[in-house]
């Protein structure tokens, strides 16, 4: 049975091999996310592949920010290609705007709090005032959330926090920085295993590298999945 709660991040080149990635992966994996790095590589196109012809659920990483106006504008045409969730930062005005281009379809939006590759000294030099990385990262979330996000991406070490606020209930809470117990981290810091992700609170959970550079991606993708609580 494929199991939604699992997404498998695309981040290879193009949308070619994209798509023979999915196809080797085959009833294993519903929820494909989709990059910045592929937008030029065809992702647009490969997220109508697999949404239309293979019947996949999308998720597109874009981490939107600009003026209002411009947010609604390209979420209102992100929205025709009836995908499943998008990112945008979590600044109340993005998150307004990016709701209001979403309106009418089934395209959820969700906010991005604080870049997990910034650390206090980033935040200083944005101008973001005092308070330490999890109290900004929470109060991003429930501004976010006021603002009509449908969800927030957290890491596994936030999901708990985030799950905790009043304005969580009912929310999606996605977490990226996910590994299977043994496998590598690369570059990710902060990580927890999918069942610890998942018991901290988080409904989705984003898996790259430990599936697509695996011997066999099939299979690493169903070891996780396996792994998973029962729902
Ligand atoms: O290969 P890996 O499992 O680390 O891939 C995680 C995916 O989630 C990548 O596409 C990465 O860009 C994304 N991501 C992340 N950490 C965040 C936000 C997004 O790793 N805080």
């Amino acid at each position: 049975m494929p199991d939604d709660r699992l997404i498998v991040a695309l981040d290879v080149p193009d949308a070619v091999t994209g798509l023979a990635l999915a196809d080797r992966l085959g009833e294993a994996v519903s929820f494909y996310k989709i990059g910045l790095g592929m937008l030029t590589g065809g992702g647009l196109a490969l997220a109508r592949e697999l949404k239309d012809e293979r019947g996949k659920r999308v998720f597109l990483d874009m981490k939107l920010f600009d003026i209002g106006a411009t947010v609604e504008a390209a979420v209102r045409g992100l929205a025709r290609f009836d995908l499943d969730f998008l990112t945008v930062h979590g600044d109340p005005h993005v998150v307004r705007a990016a709701s209001e281009g979403a309106a009418g379809s089934d395209l959820r939006i969700l906010a991005v709090t604080v870049l997990t590759s910034l650390d206090r000294a980033d935040l200083d030099a944005a101008m973001i005032r005092p308070g330490t990385m999890a109290e900004i990262v929470a109060e991003r979330a429930a501004r976010a959330l006021d603002a009509g996000a449908d969800g927030l991406i957290a890491s596994p070490q936030e999901a708990a926090v985030l799950r905790a606020l009043p304005q969580a209930a009912g929310k999606l809470i996605v977490t990226p920085g996910v590994r299977p117990a043994g496998a590598g981290s690369h570059d990710q810091k902060r990580i927890a295993t999918p069942a610890e992700a998942i018991a901290a609170g988080a409904d989705h959970i984003v898996v790259g590298r430990p599936i697509w550079q695996a011997p066999d991606p099939g299979a690493a993708a169903r070891a996780i999945r396996d792994s998973l609580p029962a729902r």
